[in-house]
């Protein structure tokens, strides 16, 4: 089975934990566009949700299907998110951003009751950090974030390279207006430290790492479908 066939697997399942009235945040990336295409069907079959996007391309899309939409500030909690993860561990610890969407992903999923990843068994890792970890951050002053994220990845045993994403001259820049750091660890040891230390460094707004949030991970395979954490 190719790997986009097993992301809508995965988004499929993610049906189960949908009930009509919900209020949904819609993840970002390549499976959660699956699963944006699947409530857009069911919308047009009546289901009534309203749902709040984690990006503008998932606004975009979401727009596109006519699904009802409103914003944090209109529709502050919510009953379930459900999004994809660049990294899963199996104490459903994620790392998120390689879309650069995890600042806004993060506060919607903590807006939520619940929160559900979708992926492909090839995000399923027993030590989280060969994707390199994303950190966003804000412009002003980037170079001397960098070298303080750079100090602190480094005390927590990262191996290899941060480097700004996209290019020194020319950086990816964030829904937010911000840069994205991606810190080439290899393996972290400790998550939960390294996120309270990332947390604290001036010039860091978001890093990718999603600890204590996730309540269930829908994780397709060739063999199937495993589902970690929470049932519907
Ligand atoms: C975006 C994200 C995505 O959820 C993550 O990158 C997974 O994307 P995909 O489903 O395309 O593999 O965190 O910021």
């Amino acid at each position: 089975m190719d790997i986009d066939t097993l992301k809508l697997r995965a988004a499929e399942r993610a049906l189960d934990y949908v009930e009509p009235g919900m209020k949904l945040g819609l993840g970002t990336g390549s499976t959660a566009v699956k699963f944006v295409d699947l409530i857009g069907a069911r919308v047009a079959r009546g289901l009534d949700v309203l749902c709040v996007p984690t990006s503008i391309a998932t606004r975009a899309q979401a727009e596109g299907l006519n699904i009802p939409l409103a914003t944090l500030e209109e529709q502050p909690t919510l009953d379930l998110t459900i999004d994809g993860a660049d990294e899963c561990d199996e104490s459903l610890r994620l790392i998120k951003g390689g879309g650069g969407a995890h600042l806004r992903e993060k506060i919607v999923a903590a807006s939520s009751t619940r929160m559900v990843v979708v992926a492909d068994d090839s995000k399923r890792v027993a030590k989280l950090g060969v994707f390199p970890l994303p950190v966003e951050i804000v412009p002003f002053g980037w170079r001397t974030t960098l070298a303080r994220v750079d100090e602190a990845v480094r005390m927590n045993g990262c191996k290899g390279p941060v480097t700004v994403r996209g290019s020194e001259d020319d950086p990816f820049v964030t829904d937010n207006g911000n840069y994205i750091l991606d810190c080439a660890f290899g393996e972290i040891d400790d998550p939960g430290q390294v996120a309270s230390q990332l947390s604290l460094l001036p010039g860091v707004v978001e890093h990718g790492l999603f600890i204590g949030m996730t309540h269930a991970a829908i994780i397709a395979g060739a063999n199937g479908i495993e589902l970690i954490g929470e049932a519907p």
